[in-house]
């Protein structure tokens, strides 16, 4: 594929797909989306019962459509074996994921996260997302394509940070990055392997990244006190948000979202995302910022 011309499109019904972090939240409503659209889905995610339950529901309406794989994606051999059961179930892959993320755990000051919150936050949403493009993209480029690789990052970070958010928001810059450096790359290798930067958006989304704690391993729990907080639940972040800007924010519609990043990853579109021009004008009042050397506007559900 070259930056000039219109990348062919991949047709969801038949196709192979893989999700990670599709057992619960945004990840498992692309699963239910893409099954409805005809395909076949490996549903991956560390969380075993609830990967059962999405894997038996999701499968009531798709029967032998849908098989998952308990994958921990920092853990290369894991993610490896995924891409392999992948290849053994379906003969191939068209369109992957890479979904699956956590918060940094108790929230707090960026000079009160402890070192594990770093290395549990960035070793999911960062390196996670890194093995997963070291396992995929060398099979998706030897089988030729068309194929999609999907990142999930987040407005948050990949647009501009939510000060309350320090260390996730280094995450998902990080990844934004990552996926801009994949694509220039893919646009210059044999194979039509495309990727996509997936910002879900359209509202607060309630799913269980806010009890993202429940996965965090015991090697990788804090150390200190902390900020003595369990972090924000969702309902505290509606009641926060509703607070500072005196309205009941918009809830996002997760089948709505689903839609979108199917659709965005079967055009094979490089940004897959909603209200692109709010996020323009924030980029623009970003940019005049750096310009002028001021600090630049933060995302304003940090407010
Ligand atoms: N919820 C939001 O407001 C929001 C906004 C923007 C971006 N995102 C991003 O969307 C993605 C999905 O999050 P969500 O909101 O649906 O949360 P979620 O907790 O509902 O889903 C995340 C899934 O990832 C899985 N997971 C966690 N650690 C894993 C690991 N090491 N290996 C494999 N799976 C693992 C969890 O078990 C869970 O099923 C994340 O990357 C998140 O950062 C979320």
């Amino acid at each position: 594929m070259t930056g000039t011309n219109a990348p062919v499109p991949i047709e969801p019904d038949g196709a192979t797909a893989v999700v990670t972090g599709g057992a619960s939240g945004i990840g498992r409503a692309i699963a239910a989306e893409l099954l409805t659209r005809g395909a076949r889905v490996v549903v991956a995610d560390i969380e075993e019962p609830a990967l059962d339950r999405a894997v038996a529901e999701l499968g009531a309406q798709a029967t032998g459509r849908v098989v998952g794989v308990r994958t921990d994606v920092t853990d290369e051999d894991g993610v490896r074996e995924l891409a392999e059961r992948t290849w053994e179930w379906s003969g191939g892959c068209d369109l992957v994921f890479l979904n699956a993320g956590v918060t940094s755990g108790g929230g707090g000051l960026p000079w009160q996260q402890e070192p594990n919150d770093w290395r549990w936050c960035l070793g999911v949403n960062v390196v996670g997302v890194g093995i997963g493009v070291s396992e995929f993209v060398p099979r998706l480029l030897a089988d030729g394509g068309p194929s999609q690789v999907v990142v999930t990052s987040s407005k948050d970070g990949g647009i501009a940070p939510v000060a309350t958010a320090a260390v996730y928001a280094a995450s998902k810059a990080a990844v934004t990055c990552f996926t801009e450096a994949l694509q220039l790359n893919l646009e210059r290798a044999d194979g039509d392997v495309g990727a996509s930067v997936f910002y879900p958006s359209g509202g607060l989304m309630d799913t269980g990244l806010y009890s993202a704690a429940r996965n965090r391993p015991e090697h990788l729990q804090r150390q200190g006190e902390g900020t003595g907080r369990a972090g924000t639940t969702f309902d505290e972040l509606v009641e926060r948000v509703t607070k500072a800007t005196g309205r009941t924010p918009r809830i996002a519609d997760l089948g709505e979202l689903a839609r979108i990043a199917v659709d965005g990853a079967c055009r094979r579109s490089f940004v897959i995302a909603t209200d692109l021009d709010a996020t323009a004008a924030l980029l623009h009042e970003r940019a005049e910022a750096i310009g002028r050397g001021e600090l630049p506007p933060a995302h304003p559900i940090g407010l």
